[in-house]
């Protein structure tokens, strides 16, 4: 129960997906937190909405289950827009998007869910769509071929993406408003779990709610997730309410601690502090310590743990902060200090072993795209 598919985990399966459905706010003034993208994207829809044009291009950036898809629908609604959902990996060939872009009438949204994976021809005739509303259709095959133009009616594209930094910058200049949606304030996260209790017939108490709020990770799709697993003990063990009491106990039982963190983070760093000291440590050698593959600690345990404070990514390896040994309640070595390889050699002496040198992989990290990512993103 740790991974992708733990139960703190940000991403959704398909039959998760289902029941976010329903819990999605429809409107603009529903919609939780994110104050200055809301207000933002009111003064762009209204005022095209008011001078009769449509809207222009909508990006959509940030980190899984912060409600990207949930913004793309509420732009659709407040236009008062049918709207068209697609994605990236769903569009094959630049034909493919040519016939759904084709069929689209006047002032019409059309999304396209994870933009960074949209194949280059399809990317390249987005390019025409979005700044003439045409495309070239191309007929026929080697030197005989031809492209036709082919108006399309103007419409607004809506493009979400958790990897803002991969999309070309001729795709990422063409929106016209790029709002970048952030991790959610505890405060804020209760609000959505009121809303989402009333929804779902659940009863909550406020203490149940800030207890499930400071453990999911600043993400709703987390919050309202632990919310039903606490409504699953809460009906079993007790007498159905979500309080402060039953939270606890229920978020114990999935191995959910005080700030979030599930089995597979505690095992990244209980294994960073009780084997490495506090690092630096490899990628690779901290992930066979707790029997997983690096990927998997570096997409699904590290963003996490970096974003609370507790790891940091450097040049040498993965080092523990000081707020990590407070954490899991272990004292640093009396030398620690945040990244210095410990045991410290003695003055003269050739240190016994570095950990980020023994391990042939103490460099940075790199994301998928093989750039440095120090960020954590
Ligand atoms: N601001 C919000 N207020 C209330 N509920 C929200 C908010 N943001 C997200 N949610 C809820 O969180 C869940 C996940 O949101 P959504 O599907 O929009 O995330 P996403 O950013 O599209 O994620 P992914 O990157 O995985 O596609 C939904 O059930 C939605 O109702
Ligand atoms: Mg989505």
């Amino acid at each position: 129960m740790s991974g992708a598919d733990g139960v703190v985990s940000p991403f959704a399966e398909a039959d998760e997906r289902t029941i976010e459905g329903a819990l999605r706010p429809k409107r603009l003034d529903e919609f939780v937190g994110q104050a200055r993208v809301r207000e933002q994207l009111t003064l762009v829809l209204h005022g095209a909405l008011g001078r009769g044009r449509v809207p222009d291009h909508v990006l959509l950036s940030g980190p899984p289950g912060i409600g990207k898809t949930t913004m793309a629908m509420i732009i659709a609604a407040e236009l008062g827009s049918p709207l068209r959902i697609t994605s990236g990996p769903a569009i094959e060939r630049a034909g493919d998007l040519a016939a759904v872009l084709s069929t689209l009438a006047t002032g019409e949204v059309i999304f396209i869910d994870e933009i960074h994976r949209l194949a280059r021809p399809a990317e390249e005739m987005l390019y025409l769509a979005m700044e003439d509303f045409r495309v070239d259709v191309v007929v026929g095959k080697g030197p005989g071929a031809t492209a036709i133009p082919l108006d399309i009616a103007p419409f607004t594209l809506v493009g979400a993406t958790t990897r803002a930094g991969l999309l070309p910058a001729p795709l990422r200049d063409r929106f016209g408003f790029t709002a970048h949606l952030d991790f959610y304030e505890p405060a804020e996260l209760e609000i959505i779990l009121r809303r989402s209790a009333g929804l779902l017939g659940v009863p909550l108490h406020d203490d149940g709610g800030t207890e499930i709020a400071r453990r999911s990770r600043g993400t709703p799709r987390i919050a309202n997730r632990l919310l039903r697993r606490v409504r699953d003990y809460a009906e079993v063990r007790a007498d159905g309410v979500v309080n402060r009491l039953t939270a606890r106990a229920a978020l114990e039982v999935y191995e959910v601690d005080e700030e979030g963190l599930d089995r597979l983070d505690q095992a990244v760093l209980g294994a960073l502090l009780r084997r490495f000291n506090g690092g630096p440590v490899g990628l690779s050698t901290l992930a066979v310590a707790v029997g997983e593959e690096p990927e998997t600690v570096e997409v699904v345990a590290e963003p996490f743990l970096v974003r609370a404070g507790l790891l940091a990514r450097t040049p040498r390896g993965r080092v523990a902060t000081p707020a990590a040994w407070a954490h899991l309640g272990l004292t640093p070595p009396p030398a620690y200090q945040g990244g210095t390889p410990w045991p410290p050699a003695a003055a003269g002496e050739p240190a016994l072993f570095d950990l980020a040198q023994a391990d042939g992989d103490g460099r940075a990290p790199r994301g998928p795209d093989g750039a440095s990512d120090q960020t954590g993103e």
